[in-house]
């Protein structure tokens, strides 16, 4: 019901009257002041004058479940979204919740986190209601050999979701960091729970930064908020990676994921560039080629021979 005055609110230009408000929801007025101090108390900020009725003011800068559950239409991502306000880190809140048989396609997100954490150790910042921080659970009927597909794919979907929400064209860095020119805009990890090779469930973490200034962020980092030069709606942006998650996973279930890789190598920052690739095997220079079937980099060093590599921290050279 808040969800439906909240777009009332939002629809009417100026003051709409409790009247007609009782009168469409088909509820009295009482019960309607009763949701609007509901409202303010989930941040909402809601004039009230006498004879004219009521005017959204601002809206709180604050996920809220309803906000991006609406119009969402999702058969499997978001469909359950736990919000918290702090978390140590949502990769263990859905790592949980999957030991937990959740359904596929939950979401945690937290408004911070105290210990995110990024691929290779690192740290990632989470700075209080400015980003978009959030782990979901998957049990895709995947072999333990091709589960890159799946950074691969929330890659293609956080770009392109930024695509849809805004000017702005995002490269994807092998093999899933999402970057605006040179900077970092989010990141994705995936964990997972595997019993004699079968794998159980996987958990995909996403770190995008929205609304944090390049100060508030580490070096090298970029937002949404920092390239466009305007702050985002966190619920709109959220609503669309949820719908291109959705997209890009449906074809790695229907056996598609050739597309999935045509639209990561449309905006790969990496193909074609001279790369540095280090990983627990030491450091190799050389040209990335492409990506093979299952989304591993294919470089060739300058001998001319060809390695594969599954995982590895890229530094592109030119
Ligand atoms: C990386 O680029 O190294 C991956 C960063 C992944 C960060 C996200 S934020 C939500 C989720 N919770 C975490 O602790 N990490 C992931």
């Amino acid at each position: 019901m808040q969800e439906r005055i909240i777009q009332f609110l939002k629809e009417s230009d100026g003051y709409i009257s409790g009247e007609e408000i009782s009168q469409r929801l088909k509820m009295s007025r009482a019960a309607i002041w009763k949701h609007m101090q509901e409202l303010r108390a989930d941040g909402y900020e809601i004039a009230a004058v006498p004879h004219l009725g009521y005017q959204l003011v601002t809206c709180p800068d604050k996920l809220l479940g309803f906000e991006i559950q609406s119009g969402l239409n999702t058969k499997i991502f978001g469909k359950k979204i736990i919000l918290l306000d702090t978390a140590v880190s949502t990769m263990d809140e859905a790592f949980k919740l999957g030991m937990e048989n959740c359904p596929e396609g939950t979401v945690v997100c937290a408004e911070s986190q105290s210990k995110g954490r990024g691929r290779l150790g690192r740290v990632w910042a989470s700075p209080k209601n400015k980003g978009l921080y959030f782990s979901f659970v998957l049990r895709p009927p995947l072999p333990l050999n091709q589960l890159a597909q799946l950074t691969l794919m929330s890659a293609v979907a956080l770009a392109e979701a930024v695509e849809n929400i805004s000017e702005l064209k995002p490269l994807i860095k092998w093999p899933n960091d999402v970057l605006l020119g040179s900077g970092k805009l989010a990141g994705i990890l995936t964990e997972l729970r595997a019993e004699s090779d079968q794998v159980k469930f996987v958990v995909v973490g996403i770190g995008l930064n929205v609304n944090a200034t390049v100060s508030q962020l580490p070096g090298g980092s970029s937002s949404l908020k920092a390239a466009a030069g305007s702050s985002f709606d966190r619920a709109l942006v959220f609503q669309a990676i949820l719908r291109s998650l959705e997209k890009w996973y449906l074809k790695i279930l229907h056996h598609e994921f050739s597309q999935v890789m045509d639209e990561w190598k449309k905006r790969s920052a990496t193909l074609k560039k001279r790369i540095r690739i280090s990983d627990p095997n030491g450091i190799i220079e050389g040209e990335a080629l492409d990506l093979d079937e299952d989304g591993a980099l294919l470089i060739r060093k300058d001998n001319g021979i060809i390695v594969k590599k599954t995982a590895g921290d890229v530094f592109i050279l030119r």
